[in-house]
């Protein structure tokens, strides 16, 4: 059974790859700090190594007790408002540990690698649909700190003859009754509006509608974890020879705050108080993916990425948070 070394496995995307490389047969060892993972997102069948990406020393031992056929890595500083305010953990975790890390794998001969990038490498685009080749000016550090780590990664390709594949994802979102996204703090729209309609937080701040879009909010492209999930599959089968393949994530169809507003209202049937807010900084006015690169490379196609769906399953995951808690609060 092939065996896949997956960081940061305990957060949200991660556990999510990870089971699904578990459905397909394969062997998972996650690396995960738990800085900002939950045990109980890993997948049954993976074992949890509590890692630091940059303990080299524990990276070496774990490396020499097994072997590995690929790397996943979405381990990072991953929140942007944080990151406009504190880059330099940005570029420690992101970057600095990151090489760390993969010094280590180089020592132990691993070549194959699938990078967890993001749409916020682009900064604010020049055109409707982002295609892999657009400028890359970054406009928040989290971006930066991903962007240097891809360049980082293409040196491998041309020194090391390395194999890797990098996906930027646009809004990765969605959920189901057993798991979902849960950051600390959340700054998700999609998340915040369900733990408004849920009562955990009083109203839901709209951050700028004085955009130039057609009801002045920004626009979003959300694709659902499971179809992220999917795209790592189908990496496996790219990382076979040598290069560097750079795909984004995303379904070509954005949506704005409102109409996510409006969605999750639908969805829930609840009411959720809305207030305008001032633009946050690093928040361009439209990003959208252009897939055609990863439909026709790998084949990729958006399956469980419909809003509304993607809103229905976060809604069961929020429900069974509350669900949870009033457990929790009764056995006290
Ligand atoms: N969620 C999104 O919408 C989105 C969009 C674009 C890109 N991404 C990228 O996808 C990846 C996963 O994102 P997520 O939303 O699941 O984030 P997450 O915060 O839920 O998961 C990140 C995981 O990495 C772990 N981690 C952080 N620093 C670590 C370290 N130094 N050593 C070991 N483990 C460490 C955390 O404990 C956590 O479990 C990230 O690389 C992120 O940049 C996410």
């Amino acid at each position: 059974m092939e065996r896949v070394l997956v960081t940061g496995g305990a957060g949200y995307v991660g556990s999510v790859c990870a089971a699904r490389l578990l459905a397909h047969g394969y062997s998972v060892d996650i690396v995960d700090d738990l800085s900002d993972g939950h045990v109980d997102a890993i997948p049954p069948g993976a074992t949890l190594h509590r890692l630091d990406i940059g303990n080299r020393d524990g990276l070496s031992n774990l490396l020499s007790s097994k072997k590995y056929e690929v790397v996943f890595h979405f381990a990072a500083k991953a929140l942007i408002p944080e990151s406009v305010t504190n880059p330099g953990v940005f570029f420690d975790v992101n970057v600095a540990r990151g090489i760390a890390m993969l010094e280590v794998l180089r020592a132990h001969g691993i070549r194959k690698f699938v990078f967890s990038s993001t749409a916020a490498v682009y900064g604010n685009p020049f055109s409707a649909l982002i295609s892999e080749d657009h400028p890359k000016q970054p406009v928040n550090s989290y971006g930066e700190s991903k962007l240097m780590f891809e360049q980082i990664l293409r040196w491998h390709t041309t020194a090391y003859d390395w194999s890797v594949v990098v996906f930027r994802y646009f809004n990765a979102s969605g959920g189901t009754h057993n798991w979902g996204e849960r950051h600390d703090p959340e700054t998700h729209i999609i998340p915040i509006l369900l733990q408004v309609a849920s009562q955990r937080r009083p109203w839901f701040e709209v951050y700028g509608t004085d955009y130039p879009t057609a009801d002045g909010t920004c626009l979003r492209d959300y694709v659902h974890v499971n179809d992220i999930a999917e795209a790592h599959i189908l990496a496996i089968g790219k990382v076979v020879s040598p290069g560097f393949h750079v795909y984004n994530i995303g379904t070509g169809v954005s949506h704005s705050v409102h109409e996510v507003w409006r969605t999750a209202q639908e969805v829930t049937g609840k009411h959720i108080p809305k207030r305008e807010a001032a633009r946050r900084t690093g928040d361009p006015a439209v990003l959208c993916a252009n897939p055609d690169r990863l439909k026709q490379d790998l084949g990729w196609w958006p399956v469980e990425s419909d809003l509304r769906e993607i809103v229905l399953g976060a809604w069961e995951w929020e429900q069974a948070l509350c669900e949870q808690a009033e457990v929790r609060a009764r056995t006290v």
